[in-house]
């Protein structure tokens, strides 16, 4: 029988609704939409919560309307929203909309982890080294099962999200700025010097950002580098301390199955280099409605203690593996 799951996504500056249907043990992605406000982050220079928290109002409304041509509501077996980690003015709304939605139709709610949806929507096998990058997150995973999970690698500073976005806003580009400096970079021609790439924090298995944005903005400030040399430096520059840290998590943990997942997982030059690794599509690596479907398919699979759990509510942040450990 066919099975039909919602995922709602409002953790932070994007609307995403996602409709899976799940046939036997294939899933087909019917809707996947997102609407952005990236427009008020280039415009006051980073994300208002207050704006937020109207604009995913009037924008989830919009988007289920949508679904329900395509499904009905009470056909739907599943919803599911992001609890958190993220701003709560924003998962608040997605959240209680998705949780009251649920109620009113006598569907099965699932709360999910925004770190789990990322992971969840490359369906990884275990064990895996699952390297999580995104705006508000750096981290490298050691996960051993789909129910243990333990983080080898965080950042003890920004996210290497932060760090493209501050650097960004410096080069004058649109916030969030990850994929307008891949396209510059890739239109540079000239070669990067290997001398300009800093490798953060040689022995330490920690990633470690803010150094680096320090180290970026001074050097644009200097003005002795082109525009699109230094975008095309920044992304190489983080895609080799990634890259560093992932040979070291490897020698530790003697694992090679890389899940490379989150925004910055996007990135074409980062899939090149790291091409034995899984991701998810381009499309499906920021943040949409979808993974968070994905997510909540794993909780029913695995019976998980999150099915129809209302007493959960949203949280500005909660340790994955916590949270894993709780399923
Ligand atoms: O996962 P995500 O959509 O949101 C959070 O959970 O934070 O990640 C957003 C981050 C932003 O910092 C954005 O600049 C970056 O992902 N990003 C990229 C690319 N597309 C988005 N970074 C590098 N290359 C890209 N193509
Ligand atoms: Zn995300």
């Amino acid at each position: 029988m066919k099975k039909y799951i919602l995922g709602v996504e409002t953790s932070c500056d994007d609307t995403g609704i996602g409709l899976l249907e799940i046939d036997n043990n294939e899933m087909n992605i019917l809707y996947n939409k997102r609407i952005s406000f990236d427009f008020y982050n280039t415009k006051f220079g980073g994300v208002v919560p207050e704006i937020m928290a109207r604009n995913h109002l009037e924008a989830i409304d919009k988007l289920v309307a949508e679904v329900k041509k395509i499904v009905p509501l009470n056909q739907i077996d599943v919803i599911a929203a992001t609890a958190g980690p993220g701003l709560i003015g924003s998962l608040s709304v997605g959240f209680s909309f998705a949780k009251y939605l649920a109620i009113t139709n006598k569907v099965t709610f699932i709360p999910v982890h925004h770190l789990e949806a990322h992971i969840d929507v490359v369906n990884p096998s275990y064990p895996a080294l699952i390297i999580l990058i995104s705006g508000g997150h750096s981290m490298i995973i050691y996960a051993k099962s789909l129910r243990e999970y333990h983080i080898i690698c965080n950042t003890r500073d920004d996210s290497f999200g932060e760090l493209i976005d501050k650097v960004g806003r410096e080069l004058g580009l649109q916030i969030p700025s990850g994929r307008q400096m891949e396209e510059i970079a890739s239109t540079c021609d000239q070669v990067i010097n290997p001398q300009d790439i800093k490798i953060v924090l040689k022995d330490k298995l920690e990633f470690s950002c803010s150094g680096l944005k320090t180290h970026f903005i001074k050097m644009i400030r200097s003005q002795k580098f082109s525009k699109l040399y230094m975008a095309k430096l920044l992304q190489e520059t983080i895609i080799q301390n990634i890259k560093y840290k992932i040979d070291m998590a490897t020698e530790l943990t003697n694992c090679n199955n890389y899940i490379i997942c989150g925004g910055v997982s996007a990135n074409s030059r980062l899939r090149e280099v790291m091409h034995t690794a899984k991701f998810p599509s381009v499309e499906l690596s920021t943040d949409n409605g979808v993974m968070v479907a994905y997510a909540a398919k794993k909780h029913l699979d695995i019976n998980s203690k999150m099915i129809n759990n209302i007493e959960i509510e949203e949280f500005s942040s909660m340790s994955l593996s916590k949270w894993i450990l709780s399923l």
